[in-house]
């Protein structure tokens, strides 16, 4: 569910006319929805209740300040994955302390700047890792409190790129040399084992792994209770979003009316299927949402430049491309794309819809019908709002898009549009190319 809809003609995010906010900020512009967000939120955790939980949102879904500012506010900790994003939650005003640093390559800078806000602990995914964190908690007088990241090997069954708890990838230590690992970590004088961790694979549109993840690594879980005293399990994010049917999907009446056995998974169903599995364990339970949280609740506004009508195929040229949002190129992933204001006595229009990057693989869509619309026209890319701005790129030296956030009536920029002189102003000419 979101708060998109049209209202007569036009799209609205909340009560604001989202054709307001592109011709006041100009386009390509992302425009996300706070209540939105506070829903997907709420559902969530409600979906699990009675279980001591902790969510930490994956901030690299989307890391404006302004929606790391809402989450906290919210009660949300952060799962964090550089030392960026670690001054990033200390600038919105978030807590580090209820956050979780992740990833593969953490520095000795990064992990001292974590252990100085008082992180609630390391996913760690490697044994020199381990060795590394000991070193700088040594240097600092502290003891670092870490999770180890199991690899269960279970099948997410999603994109090849976005899964994870596979044993052929990089992500995390194999169950069956996890105890080794972590008698290693029990011998380093600055390390405290305080949970475990697992993470399979984003964008899961099906309950049946992460409830086989969930039974495979329980055991495994409850002996380390019993071994360390751990006293937390991070069981990730990956919850998908609807893609396809992204606009109906805000309308509470198209999930009724999906037969079950097609029906998208939801929080509702997430908490029922994983609650009883995990409140047995007795331990704080930690989830790392990012696309859920965000995903559905953002659009990319973008203006038709040309229509241009070839022999066997048309051609939708936008303001927007790969830049702004490179899930299409990267991942072949789809996003709904909506008119701005609907018309329905306008003729189809079949065409690929594209941007103006040189490069063929800047195409957001092919062959994709929608209603007949022209030069100056609006569109409105759903479900951008998780995993769009992040991995946005200054390719084609297009500037970075503004960012609007809106609440009920209200909306205010909360990243202006980036401008030219910003874009070069690290660079310089050297000496010796002076003429
Ligand atoms: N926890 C860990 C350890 C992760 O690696 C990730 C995502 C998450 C949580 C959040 O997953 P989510 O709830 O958002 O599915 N750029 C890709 C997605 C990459 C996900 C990377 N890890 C995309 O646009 O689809």
């Amino acid at each position: 569910m979101h708060h998109f809809r049209h209202v007569g003609q036009n799209l609205h995010c909340e009560n604001v006319d989202l054709a307001e906010i592109a011709r006041l900020y100009g386009t390509p512009t992302y425009v996300y929805s706070t209540a939105t967000m506070a829903d997907n939120y709420t559902r969530l955790a409600g979906g699990l209740r009675g279980l001591d939980l902790q969510i930490c949102y994956a901030m690299k879904a989307n890391s404006s300040l302004a929606i790391l500012r809402h989450f906290a506010n919210l009660g949300a900790g952060f799962d964090l994955v550089s030392g960026g994003e670690i001054r990033r939650v200390l600038a919105a005003g978030g807590d580090i302390k209820r956050s979780v640093f992740a990833g593969v390559g953490k520095t000795e800078a990064e992990i001292e700047l974590a252990l100085k806000h008082g992180v609630f602990a390391f996913h760690v995914e490697s044994e020199p890792e381990i060795a590394r964190i000991n070193h700088i908690a040594g240097k600092l007088g502290v003891k670092a409190p870490i999770a180890i990241r199991l690899n269960p090997d279970v099948d997410a069954h999603t994109h090849a790129k976005i899964t994870t708890g596979k044993s052929d990838n990089k992500f995390g230590i194999p169950l069956a040399h996890a105890a080794a690992a972590y008698e290693t970590a029990a011998r380093f004088p600055h390390i405290q084992i305080k949970g475990a961790q697992m993470h399979i694979g984003s964008q899961l549109t099906s309950l049946a792994p992460f409830v086989e993840a969930v039974k495979k690594v329980a055991p495994f879980v409850q002996e380390l209770k019993a071994k360390y005293g751990i006293t937390y399990w991070s069981i990730g994010g990956g919850v998908g979003i609807v893609y396809k049917d992204a606009l109906a999907s805000g309308d509470p009446a198209w999930w009724s009316a999906q037969p079950p056995e097609t029906r998208p998974l939801t929080p509702e169903a997430y908490g029922e299927a994983l609650t009883p599995l995990l409140a047995p364990l007795g331990l704080k339970i930690l989830l790392e949402p990012g696309r859920y949280l965000v995903g559905n609740a953002g659009v990319l506004l973008s203006r038709v430049e040309f229509l241009k009508r070839g022999k066997g195929k048309n051609f939708l040229i936008v303001d927007a491309a790969m830049n702004d949002l490179v899930r299409p190129a990267m991942y072949d992933s789809f996003h709904e794309i909506v008119p701005l204001r609907r018309d329905s006595g306008r003729p189809a229009l079949t065409a690929d819809i594209v941007g103006p990057v040189c490069e063929s693989g800047d195409c957001f869509a092919k062959d994709r019908t929608l209603q007949e619309v022209g030069e100056g026209e609006f569109l409105a890319f759903m479900s951008a709002g998780a995993y769009g701005f992040t991995m946005a790129s200054r390719y084609n030296t297009r500037s970075l898009a503004a960012e609007v956030l809106v609440k009920g009536a209200a909306s205010d920029l909360i990243n202006a549009r980036e401008s030219f002189e910003q874009q070069i102003q690290n660079e310089q000419l050297p000496r010796f190319l002076t003429k």
